[in-house]
């Protein structure tokens, strides 16, 4: 199975491809994920991307577009991968065509998580996340045991650098204009799902899995 998730910041794409990953054993791959790696490893690309993550623009679609083309021949996508954060711009989307062609393995599915900008911008001041296995929480709709703590590596949580109130209007900005025509992308490919992303995580994963036809 090859998915695409696609959405706004913070819709859930991260925490519906939680139960994904596990659904079909295949990995995730999530460029803002790689990206805090590298950040927090302080490597070239990391000190590259900062700049740009913070500031709540993309990084440069060359960046992101090689990082993808060596993740992807990486042995663990053998049977399938999910793609979370990736492509956000029409260039990234015809550069992943061009790569999967070339391995000959189509995309199946590319599901489209819908949430209004005023939740959004509700769920990103909740957010909390662990600085070192990735985890991520909410205050309200998915708290950790202990509170302020990681529940899998006990580690302080913190709130992402990119989740205060300003970068996550320009977030959305950069979304709506360099992200959402790849909603219509994908639906000329015939590829497209719709799911309401606006419930509980479990009533949201419920709909992405009617929608990819699991049982
Ligand atoms: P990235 O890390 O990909 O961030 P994002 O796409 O902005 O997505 P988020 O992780 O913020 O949200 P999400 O949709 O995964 O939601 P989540 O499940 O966490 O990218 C960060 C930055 O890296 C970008 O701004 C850019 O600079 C750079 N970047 C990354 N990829 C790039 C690319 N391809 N090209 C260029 N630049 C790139 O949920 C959010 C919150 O809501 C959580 O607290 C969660 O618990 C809660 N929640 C989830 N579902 C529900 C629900 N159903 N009900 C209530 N609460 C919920």
């Amino acid at each position: 199975m090859r998915l695409i998730l696609l959405g706004a910041p913070g819709a859930g794409k991260g925490t519906q491809a939680e139960m994904l990953t596990k659904l079909y054993d295949i990995p995730c791959i999530s460029t803002g994920n790689i990206f805090r790696e590298h950040i927090s490893k302080n490597t070239e690309l990391g000190q590259k991307a900062k700049a740009y993550m913070d500031e709540g623009k993309l990084v440069p679609d060359s960046l992101v577009i090689e990082l993808v083309k060596s993740r992807i021949t990486q042995d663990d996508c053998k049977n399938g991968m999910i793609f979370d954060g990736f492509p956000r711009t029409i260039p990234q989307a015809e550069a992943l065509d061009v790569m999967l062609k070339e391995l000959n393995i189509p995309i199946d599915f590319v599901v489209n998580v819908e949430v209004a900008d005023e939740l959004i911008i509700e769920r990103m001041a909740g957010r909390t996340v662990c600085p070192s296995c990735g985890a991520s929480y909410h205050k309200v709709n998915k708290p950790s045991k202990v509170s302020g703590k990681c529940d899998l590596c006990s580690a302080d949580l913190i709130q992402r650098e990119d989740d205060k109130a300003e970068t996550v209007k320009k977030r959305l900005d950069v979304y709506h204009e360099q992200t959402e025509p790849l909603i219509e992308y994908y639906r000329g490919q015939g590829k497209l799902v719709d799911v309401d992303g606006v419930g509980a995580v479990e009533e949201v994963r419920d709909r992405v899995k009617t929608a990819l036809g699991v049982k």
